[in-house]
Order: C-alpha cells, then structure tokens, then sequence
C-alpha cells in the first residue's frame, strides 16, 4: 500500500493571498482590491496591496519550492492583472509575469497547476452585474481562450474554479468576503448557474486553443462525512450526509453535489431541485451539457469532516464534537479521517481521477528564541492526514496533493492573523523563515509518503 510512484506532491496558493503589488504595472481592480478599502471588512483594516510581495519575490520563492523538493505548484492568475478591465484589452506586463514566473517554475523542474478563478473577479465586470449577468460565461471563455493562447506552450494543467461554495456563499449569502453583497438566494443559484456555465465554457476554450493535450479540472471544497464507526449502515449515513442538501437554505452554497454533480454528472441533484424549487433559474438541457463539458480530473480542497451514523429513522444523525476536541488555530475542527472517506465517496459518486487541490491548517506559528519556526501542530495534522490519504489510494485514483499552502499569506476578511504555510512569513521584512513542518515535506515528498 501507498502512493503510486507517479503521485504528484505540491503546494498551493492563489494570486491575490501573496502576490501584492495591486497597483502596479497596469493591473485592474478586482472585487477584493475594493472591499479591502471598505470599513470594518477585513481584521485590524488589512489589505492584499504587498501581502507576501510574491511579485516580486517570485524568483526566491520558486527557488525555495525547488529546495523543498516540490514537484507541482498551485497558483492562480488574477483576472485583472491580464485584463484589466476583464475583458478587451490585454496588459502585456501582467502576462510578463505569469511567464516569468512560469518559466522559473520550469527550469526548477516544478510543474505549474494554474487555477483560473481563485475569486479574483475585475471589478469592471463586477459592474456590469459580474456572475449575476449570464454574459459571465463568455467574459470567463475569452478569458480562458486568452490564458491557452499565452500559457499552454508551456502550461498542460488547469483547474478553472476554486470553491465556488465560496465565491457565491460567502461573497453573495453571508456576504463576509467580497464583493459583501446579501444578495436574494434566488440571485445566488443564478449565480451558481452561471458559474457552472462559465466553467464549461472555459473548458472549451483551453481544449481549443490549447497548445498540447491538457489536462483540465474544477477545485471545488466542502466539509466531508465520516463514519463513527466500520458498521456498513453508518458508512451508507456518511455516504448520503456527504451528498446531501443543507437542512437550512441560508447556508445552502455549503454543499458538494449541487456544485458537482452538473459539472461531472451533467444533473443537478433532484433532492436539491425539490428543496429549492423556489429559488431556482430557468434550467436547460444546453445549460446542463455546457456545465458538464468533460473534464480529465476532479479537486477537491478538503480541510475537515464531520462524523455521522445511521439514525434509527434511517436518516444520518450527525455526532457531536466532544468537549475539548482537537482544533486548528483558526477554529476548525482537526479529523484526519476526512481524507479517507472524502475522496473514497468523491471517486465512487464521480469516477475522475482525484486531486487534492488544497489542504492544511493554520497555526498560531511564532519565532522561537533560536530563530526557527516550531510547527509540531502542523506536523502532526499533516501526519494524520496523509496517512488517512494514503490509505484512500487503495480503493480512489489519487494523483496529487497541494499543501495549503506554500506560506503564510493574507486569509481574505481574516488578514493576516491565520497562518497556513509551510514557510513562515515577517510581513515587517518579508524574510521567508522555513518552519519545521517544510522541513519534514520534503522529507515526506522524498520518500513519496512511504516514511508516513
Ligand atoms: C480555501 C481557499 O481556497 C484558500 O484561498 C484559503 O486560504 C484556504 N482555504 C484556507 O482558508
């Protein structure tokens, strides 16, 4: 047992949490550029404007990826950095850099994963009714077809959207991350509708302008469901707990098969189309086949789980934490088994090969008085759960894994205060401090897991 000699170990991070010069060389507004300046959004009034100055210190910070032996990086493209305006004209300085920062990839021998939209919306297309006007999906295509024609030379692996779950449920329901909006639910499944269109658009887009074969998924998130115990009743609970609707319909983006079962089923789930019947856009079969254009890989970012059982009313009863259960720093719960049943239940349901395309936990990281960063917490979580994980490439097709994240960067409405990465940042002198948890990745990586 263990992971295939071809597993690929990586680390992710997205434009905005780390690359920083926001206003330089031609770039446009996203939606988080903006709601940054609003009052009381973001913890102590932070802002993304340097972060983790990646722009320009991408050449040491693919440099530090080499030394910690990773073999594929996650990042994305801001939308506005390329197009401005989201549209039209090209900013060829923006484009310069994605290249550079890819060919340094390359000559380090780390394969790039480019993510699409990793929730940076131009805020010109924000106002023209961003994922609210159906037009949306072309804006996205063209973007798409944009990023093949310049990158796909040299690129062959793309995810088009991270966590939708969040970019609609928490930029649009509880409007706590941009654009802040609590917008009518009947707006948000538009929304949502039209998100899944946009990456089916966008997925035809890089098929047909692509410079070679690519391989092309969706990132989206979730919490999972665990069995409490073997009894095969309580895994069929997690399995229909994992697949459910939400109980309540303000919470209703925080779900996995609305998200997915269009996009790889080519259906929306029927309990959802019931629950929510009154919510719901006009739906189309065009609408479905665009949704579901195929796809080569499915990510998903898995963080936590929840455990259940099967209830005498043969309906999955969710068990209480116990007091003093393990949390991360941010607050979330710590369940390793969630990296076993996530992807055992995902492959069942959606037969793609999986990626996990992000996973880690934030710790209250400090410098110590010898100068380093002790991370035993991030250690001992990322044991547990890549154990649980390597035990799920017995029965899923798993091919990769991306750590949350390469270092420590701006958590959207939480600023700075949540710390993910494997390498610490000083924001005061941007000086990288490797924690020990990156020490013991590349450890990890090296020996392709077998040392877990
Ligand atoms: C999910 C998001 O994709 C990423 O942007 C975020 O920083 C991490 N999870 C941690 O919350």
């Amino acid at each position: 047992m263990g992971f295939s000699k071809n597993f690929v170990w990586g680390a992710a991070t997205s434009s905005i949490q780390i690359e920083g010069a926001s206003r330089e060389d031609g770039k446009g507004e996203n939606i988080w550029d903006v709601f940054c300046r609003e009052p009381d959004k973001i913890f102590d009034g932070q802002n993304a404007e340097i972060a983790c100055d990646h722009y320009h210190h991408y050449r040491e910070d693919v440099k530090m990826m080499k030394e910690m032996g990773l073999q594929a990086y996650r990042f994305s493209i801001d939308w506005s950095r390329v197009l401005p305006e989201g549209r039209g004209s090209v900013n060829e300085k923006g484009i310069q850099f994605y290249n550079n920062l890819i060919d340094a990839l390359l000559e380090n021998g780390i394969e790039p994963y480019v993510t699409l939209y990793h929730w940076e919306l131009p805020y010109e297309l924000y106002k023209c009714g961003g994922w609210m006007n159906p037009q949306i999906v072309e804006w996205f295509g063209e973007y798409a077809k944009l990023v093949a024609e310049r990158f796909s030379d040299r690129v062959s692996h793309f995810f088009t959207l991270n966590e939708p779950q969040c970019f609609v449920g928490q930029g649009f329901v509880t409007g706590n991350h941009a654009p802040g909006v609590k917008a009518p639910l009947r707006d948000t499944f538009e929304m949502a509708h039209n998100a899944m269109k946009a990456h089916g658009r966008a997925v035809q887009m890089l098929r047909q302008y692509g410079k070679q074969p690519l391989t092309i998924g969706y990132a989206p998130t979730c919490g999972m469901f665990c069995p409490d115990t073997d009894k095969p009743e309580d895994i069929e609970a997690a399995r229909q707990a994992m697949f459910a609707m939400r109980e309540d319909d303000s919470n209703w983006a925080w779900n996995v098969a609305w998200w997915s079962d269009p996009v790889i089923l080519g259906h929306y789930p029927e309990e959802g189309l019931i629950r929510y019947e009154k919510y719901l856009p006009k739906i189309t079969d065009e609408d479905l086949k665009l949704m579901s254009e195929p796809i080569d890989v499915y990510g998903q970012n898995i963080y936590n789980g929840c455990r259940v059982r099967m209830g005498e009313d043969g309906k999955p009863k969710y068990i209480e934490r116990y007091a003093g259960s393990p949390r991360t720093a941010a607050g979330w719960p710590v369940t390793p088994e969630c990296l076993l049943w996530g992807p055992r239940f995902l492959y069942e349901r959606y037969q793609k090969p999986i990626y996990i395309t992000e996973n880690g936990i934030s710790c209250t990281d400090v410098i110590s008085a010898d100068g380093k960063v002790h991370d035993s917490n991030r250690i001992d979580f990322l044991t547990g759960y890549l154990k649980a994980l390597k035990e799920a490439t017995q029965t899923a097709d798993i091919r990769g894994y991306f750590q949350w994240s390469l270092m420590d960067n701006f958590e959207w409405s939480l600023g700075y205060t949540e710390r993910f990465g494997l390498v610490y940042v000083d924001y005061r002198t941007q000086e990288r401090i490797w924690k020990d948890s990156a020490y013991w990745y590349r450890d990890i990586i090296q020996s392709n897991g077998d040392t877990l």
